[in-house]
């Protein structure tokens, strides 16, 4: 019988992980079976204890149950308990593990599938939620030279400056100063079809502007900065090298990411 793994999430219908680790699992010859699993919002727990009472091997944890995951690991890697959060749970002999593999995606995407690489760059993070405390120790150990949070709420991104000692600086959007290297979008504001009032001068030529989420055409903030003369992407590479890292931490293989990111980017 092939082990068999989840994504964990509600809603979980629309996930991509899935067909992600399906095409990596027949890439690397590797044998596993991966589904959806819609847990209840007030059962994750018990959700994951029927997993692992089934034989289930892992899961992939998404909205709204990153934090509930982070409770519930017995023990958690180094970066998950940087970011607060799980995103990758395995269920071994020994227990629950729970490891975060967002802001590795988030940065194997930037540097190897755009190609930009993150030391000695000015970096803005936008947002200081969870999806933005995933990614600032990965950043971070790239050594940017600087790592700058602006949010809407400036203490919430003073909080985050405090809690990561490598952080630059935190900010308000009117405070920004200067074209940045790299500038990624880590707010919710897209799923409105909102964009974060950062400054139009925060983008050039030269910049990479990086908005977490993804949809079938450019976020408003991709737009926003296309416009601005930045180079543009969306979140399906760090969706695709984060279920790698997962991938990786489960068997032991790493799978090549580019065909896979390019086969979901074809239209259906
Ligand atoms: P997530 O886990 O996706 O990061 P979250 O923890 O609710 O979700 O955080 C959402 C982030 O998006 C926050 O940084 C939020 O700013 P506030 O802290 O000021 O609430 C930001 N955000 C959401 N909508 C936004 C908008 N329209 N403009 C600017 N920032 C927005």
């Amino acid at each position: 019988m092939s082990d068999r793994y989840v994504v964990i999430g509600n809603p979980v219908a629309h996930s991509k992980s899935p067909a992600i680790h399906a095409a990596f699992a027949a890439q690397t010859g590797q044998q596993l079976e991966y589904e959806r699993c819609l847990a209840p919002l007030d059962a994750f727990a018990a959700t994951v204890q029927g997993l692992i009472a089934a034989g289930c091997k892992g899961a992939n944890v998404t909205v709204p149950f990153k934090l509930d995951a982070a409770a519930l690991a017995d023990t958690l890697s180094d970066r998950a308990h940087a970011a607060g959060a799980v995103n990758t749970l395995s269920f071994t002999p020994q227990g629950i593990a729970g490891d975060n593999t967002d802001g590795a995606g988030l940065v194997n995407d930037i540097l190897n599938n755009a190609g930009v690489a993150i030391a000695a760059k000015r970096v803005l993070l936008v947002g200081a939620g969870g999806a933005a405390r995933g990614v600032i120790l990965p950043l971070l150990q790239q050594g940017p030279r600087e790592l700058v949070i602006a949010n809407r709420t400036f203490a919430t991104a003073e909080a985050l400056a405090v809690r990561f000692g490598g952080v630059t600086a935190a900010c308000e959007f009117a405070a920004l100063a200067g074209q940045f290297d790299i500038v990624i979008n880590a707010t919710s504001a897209s799923l409105a079809g909102d964009i974060p009032p950062v400054p139009a001068a925060v983008f050039g030529p030269g910049t990479l502007a990086l908005d977490m989420m993804y949809a079938s055409a450019p976020t408003p903030f991709m737009q926003f900065a296309a416009g601005h003369g930045a180079t543009v992407r969306d979140g399906l590479g760090m969706l695709v090298e984060q279920a790698a890292e997962a991938f990786f931490i489960w068997r032991g293989v790493r799978p090549e990411t580019a065909a896979v990111l390019a086969s979901l980017r074809m239209p259906a």
